[in-house]
């Protein structure tokens, strides 16, 4: 068993919703910092701080954990500018110390993420959702397997329209694929260092990112996320987590469909 203790957490692409939810359910095990590395770092500290139900005009006064919360720190951070990652990671290593989750939630959909998409959006979502976050996890491995052994997590969030792509949004599914396999593999290469890394695919959720969409079959919210990312952080998982649970076995069959009936299964959605 693990013994992840989540006193820092970094969160890449920190104005997400669903990251918002993991912060938030693992608060309660003991997190003092939480940095959030994002495009627009003010709005992605006002999301978690309302998450979490913090004042966040308190949080640069307060010099250590309190009951009141974790204190919460914006950094500006673009996920496709590739070069200032590492600079980034140094800044927050200098401060903070190594992170001990790091929750990579960088992620962009478009709603209508196939046939058609101009190849600046396909390059921008590929970008987005593959070659910057892929470039993020090379330079945290490099530095989260510092040779001590001490028990890290890293969460990717994937998607289950990277496991089958579908014709409506194979651009977007397909990016996903990329990081998802780029995650397990790094996941293989990190065995034994102390570092795991922690696939998530949920299905739909509700999010600032699905709004205005119809919700598909076994819809679910960033709280559920993230309470099943904080179990899975904190009993020393690592591999994938599907959510919901259901959506494993239901993908594992759905991937293998014969390509006729799958087109019809998934329809325009
Ligand atoms: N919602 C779903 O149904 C669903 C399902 C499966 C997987 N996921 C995955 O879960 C993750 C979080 O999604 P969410 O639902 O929480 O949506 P969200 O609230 O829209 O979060 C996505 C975040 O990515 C950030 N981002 C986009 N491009 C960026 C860039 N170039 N540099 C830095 N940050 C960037 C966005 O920041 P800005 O505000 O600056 O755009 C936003 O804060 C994503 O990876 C998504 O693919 C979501």
């Amino acid at each position: 068993m693990a013994t992840i203790s989540p006193r820092t957490v970094l969160v890449l692409g920190g104005g997400s919703d669903i990251g918002a939810a993991c912060v938030a359910a693992l608060a309660g095990h003991g997190t003092r910092d939480v940095v959030l590395a994002a495009r627009r770092p003010d709005e992605a500290v006002r999301t978690v701080t309302d998450t979490l139900g913090i004042d966040p005009q308190l949080d640069g006064e307060r010099d250590g954990p309190t009951t009141a919360g974790p204190r919460v720190h914006g950094l500006e951070w673009d996920a496709l500018d590739t070069a200032a990652t590492g600079p980034l990671l140094d800044r927050v290593v200098e401060r903070w110390g190594l992170p001990d989750v790091v929750i990579v939630a960088v992620g962009r959909l478009g709603h209508h993420a196939g046939l058609g998409l101009g190849p600046d959006e396909v390059d921008t979502m590929v970008r987005t959702n593959f070659a910057g976050p892929a470039a993020a996890l090379s330079c945290l491995a490099d530095r989260l397997a510092d040779g001590s052994g001490t028990e890290r997590a890293v969460v990717v969030l994937s998607s289950v329209a990277g496991v089958r792509t579908r014709r409506s949004n194979f651009v977007y599914g397909s990016s996903k694929a990329g990081i998802d396999a780029f995650a397990l593999g790094l996941g293989d290469a990190l065995a034994g260092s102390g570092v795991r890394v922690l696939v998530v695919r949920p299905g739909f959720v509700r999010s600032s990112m699905t709004e205005g969409l119809d919700p598909a079959p076994f819809a679910t919210d960033p709280d559920t996320v993230g309470r099943s990312v904080s179990r899975a952080v904190l009993g020393g998982r690592s591999g994938v987590v599907s959510v919901p649970g259901v959506l494993g076995p239901l993908f594992a069959v759905l991937r293998v469909l014969p390509r006729p009936l799958w087109r019809r299964i998934a329809g325009d959605r």
